[in-house]
């Protein structure tokens, strides 16, 4: 089965057929899917989701372009979350620096990422970070966190081969979804051909991201092979393959997923 890794389902675009989509996922061959909250009200549509479908588990967290959402307030009840049955993840959080570019939203990131890998700690749950043009900054502060000692993923990697190299020595799995597809995706996919597959995770980002061809169109699950497809070329192996070995990864990254 593939093993969705980072979707977004309570997104808006999926508003008018979120019922004739979403059941349907494992017929396609999607057997489990993480949907990641990236706002406090996100979070709570994510974890109604992960309670309507069995196949749906909730990653809860705050993404940096939202951290107005958080004081200790919203910290506590994103905490409490963290117990629940269906909650696998803390995410997504990290650093944006491509969105803000002020010093003191930056700061004010990078306080809400650390307390947010605190968390994760805290609750033995691994964690789904977000990071862009923010590479230093976000290796700087895993590092300070002890993130050896807290196992996650880079979703959606843009940095560079070495880059991932080092997230992967720190024991961390890189996201790879629709861009590996695009023409233009030179450094993913001199990452992936790098990587050893068993660091690989598979990923949509939907509804964003959607591959090739498909590239521009709202993306969802059932897109996945076309990006495995890409990765196995970019391998050298099958794409049965790929699929086995990242739904391991996963499962081992994810423990609490059934
Ligand atoms: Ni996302």
């Amino acid at each position: 089965m593939i093993f969705e890794t980072h979707a977004h389902y309570d997104d808006d675009r999926f508003n008018d057929d979120r019922e004739q989509l979403v059941p349907f996922m494992p017929e396609k061959g999607i057997g489990r899917i993480i949907n990641v909250g990236a706002s406090i009200s996100s979070t709570k549509t994510t974890l109604a989701l992960a309670e309507k479908y069995d196949f749906i588990y909730a990653a809860v967290g705050v993404h940096p372009s939202d951290i107005a959402d958080l004081n200790e307030e919203t910290y506590c009840w994103l905490k409490e979350q963290t117990a629940r049955e269906k909650t696998v993840a803390v995410g997504e959080i990290g650093l944006d620096y491509y969105w803000d570019k002020e010093p003191e939203v930056q700061e004010r990131q990078r306080y809400w990422f650390r307390r947010q890998l605190e968390l994760a700690k805290e609750a033995g749950l691994p964690v789904i970070i977000h990071s862009r043009d923010a590479a230093a900054d976000t290796m700087e502060i895993m590092k300070q966190a002890h993130a050896k000692e807290i196992p996650g993923v880079i979703h959606c990697y843009s940095y560079s081969k070495e880059m991932a190299m080092e997230f992967v020595k720190m024991g961390y799995y890189i996201g790879v979804g629709g861009v590996v597809t695009f023409k233009n995706a030179k450094k993913l996919k001199e990452t992936v051909e790098a990587l050893p597959l068993e660091r690989i995770l598979l990923e949509t980002d939907c509804p964003y991201m959607a591959p090739e061809p498909h590239r521009g169109e709202r993306n969802d699950s059932s897109y996945i092979p076309f990006v495995e497809a890409k990765i196995a070329e970019l391998k050298g192996c099958t794409v049965e393959e790929v699929e086995r070995v990242t739904e391991e990864n996963a499962r081992r990254l994810f423990s609490k997923v059934r």
